[in-house]
């Protein structure tokens, strides 16, 4: 694909959302909206994205940190239009059209996106230059909170009214503007300069440029955007669970088509950035957040937590009530009741017994708990980390191994604090009196 640069808007503070914290920095499935919008244009190809910030600039930046933007700052949130005309220095870097959208837009793809590029980019017979502009629009029975798309009778774009300035008329326009737009750098920063702030709001709307260069004789196009449902903004706490819930379906159905047998769909949450094997099969109220990976034939839940760095090898099965964070389990390892497994690197073919917990966190640093192949703990034992059980060793019910006490292959300890099983010696055969065995034939 040509080039072309991006402006993401993400100076606002979000009134609606009742927050202290930016709408922004709201997290759909674990990630905040500002990162999933980034995304989306980066991967799409923009380059470079321009990110607008302005209330909590340091904290929107920090949601970003380690991504090549160029960050511009918003010190008065003036509208959208200010914002956009804020960038147009470090828009000069820009080659070729310009993508503007905003941050509270967490579920557009790439594709989408490359869509409106290419449409914009479309060559039309008998157009002297190309668009100045092109806008995707979308149909929404319910438009609230959206600006209306305004058409002549005939069809022809007029222009966007935003809701707060629209007449009971324009209020019952189906047709919205989800705002997203490819402009023509060129056309875009002298319209936004002939922008005023005459609204209800008293802001330099971005959406009145569209009427500026269509007025102006420049060519606009609306295009109608693929999926509704991508296309969503977030400006309540509502609109968040809605966006949540249409990422959460959108994962667990990439995991069906992969070949994952999930029993409840509705019941079980996966953050994105998991991979899972096919034939692993996931039981309801299942937690799984992002970075886990699962092997394949595993079972996992019901009621189960994966934390970030958890990686299951084939054949594994954590059970209920079992949390596991940043560990390994290898193959036909099995953890399956009241389990919490932390830092821990744990071998293949182990039983974790029901309740076994390690306890990775001294009150100042986390340590790591090793158990190697074949190994098993007994009910209700602690593992005091850093510690480490050998190949095939073992430990009784209420075991508590202090740290750093590790347990050689091959042995067993017990009870508190957990000391190795010293065997009574093999019991030394008695002489037999010649009526004993006779009477336990008898019973036989
Ligand atoms: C905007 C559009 C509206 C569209 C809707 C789609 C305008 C005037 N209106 O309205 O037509 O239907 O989005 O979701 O553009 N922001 C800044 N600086 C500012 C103001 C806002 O950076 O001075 C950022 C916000 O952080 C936010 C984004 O711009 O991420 C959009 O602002 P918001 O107030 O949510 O606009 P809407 O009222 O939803
Ligand atoms: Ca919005």
């Amino acid at each position: 694909m040509e080039p072309f640069g991006a402006v993401l808007l993400a100076a606002g503070q979000g009134i609606r959302m009742k927050s202290e914290r930016p709408k922004v920095l709201h997290q759909v499935l674990g990630t905040p909206m500002v990162r999933l919008a980034y995304r989306a244009l980066r991967d799409a190809g923009a380059d470079p994205v321009i990110v607008v910030v302005g209330y909590q600039a340091e904290s929107v930046r920090q949601a970003l940190a380690g991504e090549p933007v160029i960050f511009v700052e918003q010190r008065e949130r003036k509208g959208t239009g200010h914002a956009v005309l804020l960038c147009e220095k470090a828009a000069r870097r820009v080659r070729g059209p310009l993508v503007v959208m905003y941050g509270d837009t967490p579920l557009v793809s790439p594709a989408t996106l490359e869509a409106l590029v290419a449409a914009h980019r479309r060559e039309r017979p008998g157009a002297v230059a190309g668009a100045a502009a092109t806008l995707l629009t979308v149909r929404l029975a319910d438009p609230t909170g959206y600006g209306r798309i305004i058409r002549d009778p005939r069809g022809p774009l007029r222009g966007i009214v935003e809701e707060a300035d629209a007449t009971p008329e324009q209020r019952r326009i189906e047709e919205v503007n989800p705002g997203f737009y490819c402009f023509d750098p060129a056309a875009l920063f002298p319209a936004l300069r002939r922008i005023k702030p005459e609204n209800r709001k008293g802001e330099y709307y971005l959406t009145d440029v569209i009427r500026i260069l269509l007025l102006g004789g420049a060519e606009v196009r609306a295009i109608p955007a693929r999926d509704p449902e991508e296309v969503l903004g977030v400006n309540s706490r509502r609109d968040l669970a809605a966006a949540t819930e249409a990422l959460r379906r959108r994962e667990i159905d990439r995991h069906l088509d992969a070949g994952v047998t999930i029993l409840d769909p509705a019941a079980t949450y996966i953050e994105p950035g998991v991979t899972i094997g096919t034939d692993t099969v996931i039981f309801p109220f299942t937690v799984i957040r992002s970075g886990v990976r699962i092997g394949r034939h595993c079972e996992v839940g019901p009621f189960a937590q994966l934390r970030s760095g958890t990686v299951l090898e084939d054949g594994a099965e954590i059970g209920n009530f079992v949390e596991v964070k940043r560990s390994r389990l290898g193959p036909h390892t099995k953890a399956k009741h009241l389990t919490y497994l932390g830092d821990a690197e744990v071998g293949g073919r182990v039983n974790i017994g029901a309740g076994t917990i390690t306890a990775n966190y001294d009150g100042t640093s986390k340590h790591a708990t090793v158990i190697e192949d074949g190994a098993s703990t007994g009910s209700g034992t602690v593992l005091i980390a850093p510690v480490r059980m050998g190949r095939g060793s073992r430990t009784g019910a209420g075991a508590i191994v202090p740290a750093r006490h590790d347990i050689p292959a091959g042995a067993t300890v017990i009870g508190v604090p957990a000391r190795p099983l010293i065997r009574p010696p093999a019991a030394v055969s008695r002489p037999t009196s010649g009526r004993k065995p006779a009477q336990r034939r008898g019973r036989a």
